[in-house]
């Protein structure tokens, strides 16, 4: 059963999810309040820095692509070295992940 290590300036939490779950449903469902809208990818509210594990999670598909552009042309999105912006609703969870929330 993968973890997620969920840090916001709130803390950090740690969430079980079952293999394959969409990363947004399992903060969600756990009963953590997240930023979301569209939950399709076109949004870009559940943005997400993963800054640990997800090599195994496919590269984002065209639409969470374009977003991902979008909200960095804006230019407000830091991206830490080594950590992959990608979006909640488009992740499926395979293996433990570590995140960082922008709230
Ligand atoms: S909820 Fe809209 S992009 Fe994820």
């Amino acid at each position: 059963m993968p973890r997620i290590i969920l840090e916001s300036k709130e803390g950090a939490h740690t969430i079980e999810c079952s293999e394959g779950e969409a990363l947004l449903d399992a903060i969600l469902d756990a009963g953590h309040i997240y930023p979301h809208g569209c939950r399709a990818g076109s949004c870009g509210a559940c943005r997400t820095l993963i800054i640990e594990g997800g090599d195994d999670i496919p590269a984002p598909g065209i639409i969470e692509n374009i977003t991902i552009e979008g909200l960095v042309k804006q230019g407000n999105i830091a991206i830490p070295p080594g950590a992959k912006l990608r979006l909640a609703c488009r992740v499926n969870v395979t293996k433990d992940i570590k995140i960082k929330a922008f709230y």
